[in-house]
């Protein structure tokens, strides 16, 4: 039974499955959701992009952090009609930071049971079966992990024959 889960959203759609999946985890003791949405401040720095002051300055406010982070969780809340059952309580967090770190601080913080959370992110390299959010999370949090996606993986289903079959 789970009584906490937590859910990183970062409003792609697996995040949203995620938040689905939690909610039907959570719905036979209506255990508590935790969604929460981590802003890095300056995600063109890590694609190499040049950033003016202004637009650093611009970013790293905690109000655009806050009323970014707020219009996230709003559109994965809306997501939910779709999945009646759960009547439990939901609480939100944003945060700035590393998005895996923070997710794993979270975890620990609110002391969730486990975290849900998209394999696949809004990142545009989707060759990996797993973003390197997912893949840093599950390697470090102290509680499980259960990553969900939404649609097959056309990579994944390409090629059958090629599973050994040790029988
Ligand atoms: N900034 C974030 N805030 C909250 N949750 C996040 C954030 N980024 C990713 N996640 C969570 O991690 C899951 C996987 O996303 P991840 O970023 O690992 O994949 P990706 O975007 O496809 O790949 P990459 O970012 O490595 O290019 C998402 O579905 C979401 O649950
Ligand atoms: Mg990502």
């Amino acid at each position: 039974m789970f009584k906490s889960l937590l859910i990183p959203i970062d409003g792609s759609e697996d995040s949203h499955v995620a938040l689905n999946v939690a909610c039907q985890l959570a719905a036979p003791i209506q255990g508590k959701l935790h969604l929460l949405h981590v802003r890095d401040p300056y995600p063109q720095l890590h694609r190499g992009e040049m950033l003016s002051v202004e637009a650093a300055i611009k970013a790293a406010s905690v109000e655009t952090a806050f009323a970014e982070g707020r219009k996230v969780l709003d559109r994965a809340l809306d997501t939910l009609p779709s999945f009646p059952g759960y009547n439990g309580e939901f609480d939100t967090h944003i945060k700035q930071g590393s998005p895996a770190k923070t997710i794993v601080a979270e975890a620990e913080r609110l002391k969730v049971d486990a975290i849900v959370m998209g394999s696949r992110g809004l990142g545009q390299f989707k060759g990996l079966m797993i973003g390197s959010v997912s893949h840093k999370v599950t390697h470090v949090a102290n509680c499980r992990v259960i990553c969900v996606h939404e649609k097959p993986r056309e990579h994944a289903t390409q090629a059958p024959h090629e599973f050994v079959d040790f029988d």
